[in-house]
């Protein structure tokens, strides 16, 4: 029976390009989860889109002197060309500036205060008299009043780590213009969170059997350390406005509405198919399974307090026949990948941008390398020598080397065609046996989203079928007796027909390639395209993946002697040592 699958994948904050953590840290695990569930013939739908709105956006703007909305609407374009390259198949990737979000989040924040989840509370903030404006907590630095650190940011202190208010700091001084901010009164909405705390409790524990303990634990001793109510509205002007008379000047917090944004992407797409409830079916329907991809810097957001809002939320309209709106099945957070040792830091250029990336290598080398050590439940580390060793000795010596030399071999020496074999030998039965019995094994793994378990699974077939293959020999066989060869070949043939569809969420591009080498017609997947659209005279673009030429199945091959083959290219490139040093000159400032 086909399920629904929800992928949820965090939005990127549009002030910057991607660099290698969001790759490692939201979007490969979701895509190849996406991937994995569209094969095994589940209805999925995939949805994020660039966060348009927030401090990061508002600084680089200010910072670079020009309007904020230019500043998302350039890095949102270069998203899209980079995650089409990259080939992370979202069903929708939008923005959170379209009228449509909006609309959604407002009804969201209205939803929640006529159903006595919001208040109202005075709240004392920093206010520059010289920018006549309050200044949000990223815009203020000072001394951190626990450890004495002197540039402390006014929400979190970078040498302590504690969270902050930014009325906390010690001479605090506006990043902007270096003046001395002065304390204000300002009236807020706040989420009542503690309200929620008990409904939170029993979500976390229906969901504990399935949850990564890290997640988990981290979502409860949250609780534990008492919930407090959430400002979700704030003195700024670029953002959502707050849908009620008086409240002009204030916009919706960033992150109360950007969350908002799963559903409303939701929304767009059922729009945008022609079939405007079709969204119901991952929303409402109890038996459709939601996943939300992100970074565990994120979790407190995903794993509360979007449930708390979903919950308080019941039903989002009221004809909508059912009573609640589905909270996160699960939320398997990743931890961060850091780069040669080091954290990722933007400022000291520290970082691995993909375009630049995809400028020099393959999109599934680096998608290869990226999961082989996806942070999965540890920090991880890219480095450079070790994208080098795996690229050439696992992705190159042990898969690619195997298709390249039997379909090259089977191209030349049996007429371009998947030999007649004639029954096969108990051996190869076995070896054919061992890689069917791989759909349940990796897919296990990658339906419970252990997405190094499963490749390191695949990986480990297609070593023992070279291993197959150079005990075999077939190119001394095809000398002395060719019916011998030609039952090798068209084992191995078949052993690589079933690795083309187990490695292809992992590496779709290369399987696609192999699938057409083979001889088959049709595709795997889908295409990914840009469309450009319409929404009351703005136009949008957005990144979407149509599911209507994808014929690849989650299933054993049947690959048919006799089939013709075509003319094979090699799969991967072999990287040359130099690229280390070069890699490594390129980190940094
Ligand atoms: N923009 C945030 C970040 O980059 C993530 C937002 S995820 C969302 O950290 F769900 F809130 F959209
Ligand atoms: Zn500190």
């Amino acid at each position: 029976m086909s399920k629904r699958i929800l992928v949820a994948v965090a939005w990127p904050y549009a002030n910057g390009d991607l660099h290698v953590g969001h790759l490692a840290g939201a979007y490969l695990p979701a895509d190849i989860f996406a991937r994995y569930h569209r094969l095994a013939g589940n209805d999925v739908l995939m949805v994020s889109g660039s966060d348009s709105h927030g401090t990061p956006v508002t600084i680089t703007a200010e910072l670079e002197g020009t309007p904020p909305r230019e500043v998302f609407e350039r890095y949102h374009r270069g998203f899209l060309d980079t995650q089409q390259a990259i080939g992370i198949s979202y069903s929708l990737f939008t923005h959170t500036d379209t009228e449509n979000h909006h609309r959604v989040a407002r009804d969201i924040f209205t939803r929640l205060l006529e159903r006595g989840h919001l208040y109202k509370e005075r709240q004392r903030l920093l206010y520059s008299a010289k920018e006549n404006r309050f200044l949000p907590d990223r815009y203020v630095e000072g001394e951190c009043p626990y450890c004495g650190y002197e540039s402390a940011r006014g929400d979190q202190c970078d040498n302590c780590s504690k969270l902050l208010e930014a009325t906390d700091l010690i001479h605090p001084r506006s990043k902007t213009d270096g003046s001395t901010p002065v304390v204000r009164e300002t009236e807020h909405f706040f989420l009542n969170l503690p309200a929620s705390s008990e409904a939170l409790t029993n979500y976390l524990a229906k969901n504990k059997e399935h949850w990564r303990p890290n997640v988990l634990n981290f979502a409860r001793s949250y609780i534990e350390s008492g919930l407090k109510g959430r400002p979700i509205t704030r003195d700024i002007s670029w953002g959502i406005p707050v849908p009620l008379p008086g409240w002009e000047d204030k916009r919706l917090y960033v992150w109360f509405e950007a969350v908002i944004g799963y559903l409303s992407a939701s929304i767009e797409w059922a729009h945008n198919q022609g079939q405007t409830e079709a969204w119901k079916e991952w929303w409402y329907n109890p038996q459709a399974l939601s996943y939300y991809f992100i970074g565990k810097d994120n979790i407190p957001f995903h794993a509360l307090i979007w449930p708390a809002e979903l919950m308080g939320v019941s039903r989002l309209y009221e004809d909508d026949t059912s009573k609640q709106l589905n909270l996160p099945h699960d939320v398997p957070a990743n931890e961060f990948m850091n780069m040669e040792n080091r954290q990722f830091s933007k400022s000291r250029g520290w970082a691995i941008w993909l375009p630049d990336l995809l400028e020099r290598y393959d999109p599934d080398a680096i998608r290869y390398y990226v999961t082989a050590v996806m942070p999965e439940t540890r920090d991880s580390e890219y480095c450079w020598d070790d994208f080098l060793a795996r690229n050439n000795n696992e992705l190159v010596a042990a898969w690619g080397n195997l298709a390249n030399r039997m379909l090259g071999f089977a191209y030349k020496r049996f007429d371009g065609r998947v030999p007649e074999h004639g029954g096969l030998r108990p051996a190869d039965e076995a070896l054919i046996a061992r890689a069917e019995s791989a759909f349940d094994t990796v897919g296990a793994q990658l339906a419970g989203c252990r997405f190094r378990g499963a490749l390191g699974e695949a990986m480990t077939l297609a070593r023992e079928a070279n291993k197959y293959l150079d005990d075999q020999a077939p190119w001394f066989e095809v000398k002395t007796d060719k019916k011998e060869a030609a039952k090798t070949v068209y084992t191995i043939l078949r052993v690589i027909d079933n690795l083309k569809v187990l490695l292809a969420p992992f590496l779709p591009f290369s399987s696609e390639r192999l699938h057409h080498f083979l001889g088959y017609e049709g595709q795997l997947f889908g295409d990914l395209t840009i469309q450009e659209y319409q929404e009351s005279g703005r136009s949008h673009s957005a990144l979407t993946y149509e599911p209507e030429k994808a014929t690849g199945r989650w299933e054993p091959s049947r690959l048919p002697a006799g089939q013709e083959l075509r003319k094979p290219m090699p799969l991967f490139k072999k990287l040359e040592p130099e690229i280390v040093a070069e890699e490594r000159e390129r980190l940094g400032e």
